[in-house]
């Protein structure tokens, strides 16, 4: 049941404050502050040397988040492949201990062979899913919960958020078990984690903004998303999301790599959406985004009050999104991405719940 909204994915998206909230809670005891396996689950990573982690999709740029995740905060080295490669490709696991596969359904054809083949290499394997008692639920090794809720519309949005919420949860838990995140700050990260649903809401609210900018996004043809470190999965995933309800061409790139190749795209009709949190990879974004602004690409930056006020970029419009710690600007910039390609889809007139070619579980490969 939609209830008052127009379409699934507009409910869903509205349903990311509370949902990221309980998903929080399978992994942090809230009374204490303290990182916890979800009930029922066992899982230490003090003696894991190499994370191997693999999905389908909006799954896999979720699971690029984990990466940095374990890496930032477990100091875990990790590898990471699109599952319909991973099953395939035979590679030498080396000292692989674990591997860890994300997905919605539970039932995705490559990411169950990926788990499969993994266990028949003899991997512990855990699983970040949503559906509960799905194919990949009951085969994995470890099961940690994103608590989404069912989810309608084929283009992935809680979900994707609470993927990241159970990642983020976990890689501070994985700190914690390796002594890398000592208890004050293991205190200090559940904290933060713990303003993502009123962060979200705050997200949410940029809602008339990005619809006016949505009338300008639907008479384009092409789209480029860029963002670095934590924001480069996100601009895949707000290509993806853009792509698949509009039909708009969209590629999201590291921004880094814009003058390898994708720079020779942009002139004065290039809508380049830019996703830059005032963190540690700002500056450097910026000079990326002055580089499209001298070749006339039209910039919408997603930042905060200290990035509009430090990097503003001639011509660039700005959604401002509030301030917040690291970990969290994965999970509350891709509610703004998701609005994008919601308005977008409803002003092409596209059929935004049901997309053409796609379905929601890919069970062949
Ligand atoms: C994109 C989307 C797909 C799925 C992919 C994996 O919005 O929904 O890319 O993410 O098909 O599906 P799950 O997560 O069910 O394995």
């Amino acid at each position: 049941d939609k209830g008052n909204y127009r379409h699934f994915m507009q409910k869903e998206i509205y349903e990311q404050p509370e949902v990221l909230s309980h998903t929080l809670g399978a992994f942090v005891d809230m009374t204490t502050g303290r990182t916890k396996m979800p009930k029922g689950q066992d899982l230490d990573f003090s003696k894991i040397r190499r994370i191997a982690l693999s999905a389908c999709g909006t799954g896999y740029y979720a699971a690029l988040v984990g990466r940095y995740y374990f890496e930032r905060y477990a100091r875990i080295p990790c590898d990471l492949d699109v599952a319909s490669e991973f099953r395939y490709r035979e590679s030498p696991l080396g000292d692989v201990d674990l591997a860890i596969f994300v997905s919605q359904s539970g039932e995705t054809a490559d990411t169950l062979a990926s788990l499969r083949y993994a266990k028949s290499q003899g991997l512990k394997t855990a699983v970040v899913v949503n559906v509960e008692g799905s194919t990949m639920a009951r085969e994995a090794d470890v099961v940690l919960p994103t608590l989404a809720g069912p989810e309608i519309g084929v283009a992935s949005t809680k979900a994707f958020t609470c993927q990241l919420m159970a990642l983020a949860s976990l890689a501070v838990r994985a700190g914690v078990d390796r002594g890398v995140v000592d208890a004050d700050e293991e205190l200090e990260l559940t904290r933060v984690l713990a303003e993502a649903p009123r962060l979200a809401r705050e997200a949410i609210h940029t809602e008339e903004r990005i619809e006016a900018l949505s009338r300008e996004m639907a008479t384009k043809r092409h789209a480029l998303f860029l963002g670095r470190g934590f924001s480069f999965p996100l601009a895949m995933e707000g290509a993806l999301k853009l792509k698949e309800i509009s039909y708009i061409h969209a590629e999201g790139y590291a921004a880094g790599e814009l003058k390898h190749g994708p720079i020779a795209l942009i002139d004065d009709t290039m809508p380049v959406v830019v996703i830059a949190p005032h963190d540690r990879s700002f500056e450097k974004t910026i000079s990326n985004v002055q580089e499209v602004a001298a070749r006339g690409g039209e910039i919408v930056l997603l930042t905060d009050a200290s990035g509009a006020a430090n990097g503003p970029v001639e011509g660039s419009r700005c959604i401002v999104l509030p301030k917040m710690a690291e970990i969290l600007t994965p999970i509350v910039y891709a509610i703004p991405l998701q609005l994008l390609a919601y308005h977008t889809a409803i002003q092409m007139g596209t059929d935004v719940d049901q997309p053409r070619n796609l379905a929601k579980s890919v069970t062949v490969e």
